[in-house]
């Protein structure tokens, strides 16, 4: 089991706030925050002096993505956020007129306009009614047909903390033949994954959540069993064989998910990626979702407690880094403002609070988060 204080150096962000908000947006470990300036400082510096010590740094990024996910070091690109992964995967596919893609209608929008977005090709988006409810597999069953191209979904439901059930959803897809395609950024960094074992074809996340990265800078995993059947509709120079062999313009795009990385690198945010995710596989992805897990249980029993209705699965499978609750009269908003004015970071969406705890966050942090929720819960029942 992780024991939060030996990591409380690289998070200083505890000393000022208790941050129970990683679906949002993360606080940046120690080492990623000095890697990020690191960078700066040589460009500040040197200019591109050190160029290949870069490109042995993105190398090594991929290498810890491709260790953190499952995946081959050449199924991963870096891209510039779990949207454009999507449409990546979106544009790339080579759709038949009148094929679809099945997609709850929970979904956050990241992944819901690249696919609405298909309709001038002929496609049609087919939403799975879920509002209120937790949409299972066979919901996307029903809502599947022989035109079916793409299912896709959330590994976690932001509003929610639904965890999908992944290999029975690429099941699904592989039943229908269509292609299985995951956002997976409210996952990946709490709970772990294998890609290579769960059949899924493209799945993308950017660095700003559970990653413990950047805004700007995610991934794109691209299966190699479907790499041959995509369009290259996107080509760029770096995408080459021989970027360096400049005007050699017959050069075939990379037959891997690196030919989705059009030009010139972020080095700012793969350095982040770099970092944080060394930091991840360094704690281990098994204990950090084992205490993240553990973190959300407690969470659960002490909202419970206070006479909170949870709206996040509370069954050990579905469960996420994310719980969703109401406090009876008071309303999101207002409740997420005053944990806010008492230190406490916490999200209101769609009507319910949102806490989200990562691996560092410490029992004591549940438990006074909790308590403020009870105060908040009688001053405005008093007022
Ligand atoms: C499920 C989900 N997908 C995607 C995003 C963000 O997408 P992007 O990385 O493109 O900003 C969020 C939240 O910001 C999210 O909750």
């Amino acid at each position: 089991m992780i024991d939060p204080e030996c990591w409380a150096e690289e998070f200083p962000v505890r000393k000022n706030i208790i941050y129970l908000n990683h679906a949002a947006v993360c606080p940046l470990p120690a080492r990623t925050a000095a890697a990020v300036a690191e960078v700066a400082a040589d460009y500040r510096d040197w200019g591109s002096t050190h160029y290949e010590r870069w490109s042995a740094m993105v190398a090594r990024g991929r290498g810890r993505l491709a260790e953190l996910t499952g995946a081959d070091q050449c199924e991963i690109a870096f891209v510039k956020n779990t949207t454009a992964g999507l449409m990546l995967a979106a544009e790339s596919i080579p759709w038949r007129d009148g094929e679809n893609v099945v997609v709850a209608d929970i979904e956050f929008p990241a992944n819901v306009y690249p696919w609405l977005n298909l309709r001038r090709r002929g496609v049609t988006t087919r939403f799975v009614q879920a509002r209120g409810s937790f949409p299972t597999v066979d919901d996307y069953a029903a809502a599947c047909d022989d035109s079916t191209r793409v299912i896709t979904s959330s590994w976690v439901q932001f509003s929610s903390g639904q965890r999908t059930d992944l290999a029975a959803l690429s099941q699904l897809a592989d039943d229908v033949g269509a292609f299985f395609v995951v956002d997976a950024i409210q996952g990946l960094g709490a709970l772990q994954i294998d890609v290579s074992k769960l059949g899924i074809d493209f799945l993308a996340a950017d660095g700003h959540k559970w990653l413990l990265s950047v805004e700007g800078c995610g991934l794109l995993y691209v299966s190699q069993g479907v790499i041959g059947d995509l369009e290259p509709f996107w080509r760029g120079w770096t995408a080459v064989p021989e970027p360096t062999d400049f005007l050699r313009y017959d050069q075939p795009a990379l037959d891997d998910a690196r030919r989705f990385e059009e030009g010139s690198p972020n080095l700012a945010g793969i350095a982040a990626m770099d970092a944080s995710a060394g930091l991840l596989l360094e704690a281990g992805p098994a204990q950090v979702e084992e205490r993240v897990l553990s973190l959300t249980e407690r969470l659960i029993a002490r909202l419970r407690d206070l006479g909170c209705e949870i709206a996040s699965p509370t069954d050990p499978q579905c469960r996420s880094g994310i719980v969703c609750f109401r406090c009876g009269r008071a309303s999101s908003d207002e409740v997420a403002t005053r944990l806010a004015e008492r230190g406490i970071s916490a999200a209101s969406r769609l009507g319910v609070v949102r806490l989200s705890p990562h691996f560092y966050n410490t029992e004591g942090e549940i438990d006074a988060a909790t308590e403020a929720v009870g105060e908040i819960m009688a001053e405005i029942s008093s007022a």
